[in-house]
């Protein structure tokens, strides 16, 4: 339009030199033109209006055909079919992620395959689609807040659920009622959680780790130190860090990390971390905070080196029982003071026939390759007969209870198995806070520091 307004004085003004008649013609076809493109632009908005986002993103990135690819698989009429007993039928679902995880979201229109059940899902970020959407999930139950629960429908005619999920420890995450009002609550809390817990540990190759043989024979270990601790947080909650330097007086302890540090040689990614553990005959592998079943993958890196680890449990927070077999690792809350874990680690270490009796579930029949290739299911029954009855803790805890799929995944497949009515009238429940699930800070060493600790019911393994 401003074109034309432009255009007109330019037109007045040579009207001595142009007709009027053919200036009046210039004026109306340049009012066509103008009527058409301005339309032909509308229209093209208006046939793509619930993806108008969309629409402008095409235009920025000139991508056509992903964005296309992307946006057309959502479903246009959306039906929510339920079996005679209320269980959904659906095989493709639309799930918004409300908060993004640690700054990264799910990618507007992707699509995943869920195989357990046989369907699949898309995420989307619109939340103006939430008519639409059969899930809608938070990263930790506080940031959902906003989230408007009374506009979603729980009934015959259609089935929206919502979701908070959080693998952080009560100490530096959200507890309390805001969890209570979600359908599902996925904590890495094995029993408190619904349907299943969102755990750190991926079965199928913790399975692997813990069956397969050492990585470094006892033989070839670090010689000048039996023990490593590669940390990069000094301040953890329930102060490891005092214990490891008052442990650091009585053997030598390898520590690469940021806290303590007194050797260099591996950084503190991952794959350092597991460069280092394997050498190492024991790895620390205390959390930061000690709370129920809060175990991470300190544990399942330590693990997949083939070390000892040695951990923290207390009554409970957590008990390592759930998650590894019996006799396969060192509790500090086994020993009356850090002097006694010491002398026994110098024990232990100094003994192959000793040291590796801590590694008896390595001792198999199984073939490791063959193993790999199996499914969940069929590794864990090797797992269970191979670790015996003598250790059902692991196989009721963590083995039964992990099903080592995307989070979502293990949503679809439990609405397509369970009445909608069940879900509706399930309790929903607060988190526990981190002064009931948790120990109190500085924890480690309030033991140690303790005269009663010899009569406290500690975990033994
Ligand atoms: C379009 O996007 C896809 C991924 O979204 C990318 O792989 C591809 O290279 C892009 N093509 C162009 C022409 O930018
Ligand atoms: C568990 O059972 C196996 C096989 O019976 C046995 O060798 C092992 O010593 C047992 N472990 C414990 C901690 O009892
Ligand atoms: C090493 O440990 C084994 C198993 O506990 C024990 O029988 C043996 O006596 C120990 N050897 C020494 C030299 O202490």
């Amino acid at each position: 339009m401003r074109l034309i307004t432009r255009l007109i004085p330019r037109l007045v003004r040579s009207r001595r030199r142009i007709s009027f008649v053919s200036s009046t013609s210039i004026l109306i076809s340049l009012i066509i033109i103008l009527f058409v493109i301005n339309h032909n632009q509308e229209s093209k908005v208006s046939l793509n209006k619930p993806v108008k986002t969309h629409v402008k993103q095409l235009v920025l990135s000139h991508n056509v055909t992903t964005l296309f690819q992307k946006t057309i698989p959502i479903p246009k009429k959306i039906t929510w079919p339920l079996d005679e007993q209320g269980r959904s039928l659906k095989t493709d679902f639309l799930v918004l992620d409300w908060t993004g995880f640690f700054g990264a979201a799910a990618g507007e229109g992707e699509r995943v395959q869920c195989p357990s059940s046989n369907a699949m899902f898309t995420w989307t970020r619109q939340q103006n689609r939430i008519d639409d959407i059969d899930f809608i999930i938070s990263h930790d139950a506080g940031a959902g807040s906003s989230i408007p629960f009374d506009r979603l429908s729980l009934n015959k005619d259609r089935q929206q659920y919502t979701m908070a999920f959080i693998i952080e420890s009560e100490v530096h995450s959200s507890t309390g009622d805001a969890w209570a009002r979600f359908n599902f609550k996925m904590t890495y809390n094995l029993d408190d959680s619904y349907p299943e817990p969102a755990t750190y540990f991926d079965m199928n190759p913790f399975i692997i780790d813990l069956l397969k043989p050492p990585v470094v024979p006892f033989e070839s270990k670090d010689k000048q130190a039996d023990v490593v601790w590669i940390i990069s947080n000094c301040h953890a909650h329930n102060g490891r860090e005092l214990f490891v330097q008052q442990l650091m007086l009585e053997l030598k302890v390898d520590s690469y990390g940021g806290c303590l540090n007194n050797r260099q040689g591996y950084g503190a990614r991952m794959v350092d971390n597991f460069a280092a553990y394997k050498n190492y005959k024991f790895v620390i592998a205390i959390e930061n905070s000690n709370c129920q079943d809060y175990v991470s993958e300190k544990l399942i890196l330590a693990v997949s080196s083939g070390s000892i680890p040695i951990v923290a449990g207390f009554n409970g927070r957590p008990d390592y029982r759930r998650y590894m077999p019996e006799h396969s690792y060192i509790n500090v809350f086994d020993y009356s003071s850090i002097k006694e874990l010491a002398n026994d680690l110098k024990r232990i270490g100094s003994n192959k026939t000793l040291y590796e009796s801590y590694l008896w579930y390595k001792k198999h029949d199984n073939d490791i390759s063959k193993l790999r290739e199996m499914p969940l299911n069929e590794k864990l029954k090797h797992l269970a007969d191979t670790i015996g009855s003598n250790t059902t803790m692991m196989i009721d805890g963590i083995a039964a209870k992990e099903k080592s799929e995307n989070k979502v995944c293990k949503l679809i497949r439990f609405v397509r198995q369970t009445p909608w009515q069940e879900i509706s009238a399930h309790k929903k429940t607060a988190r526990a806070d981190s002064s009931i699930a948790c120990l109190p800070g500085r924890c480690i060493m309030n033991y140690f520091d303790s005269p009663q600790k010899k009569t406290s019911t500690t975990i033994r393994s």
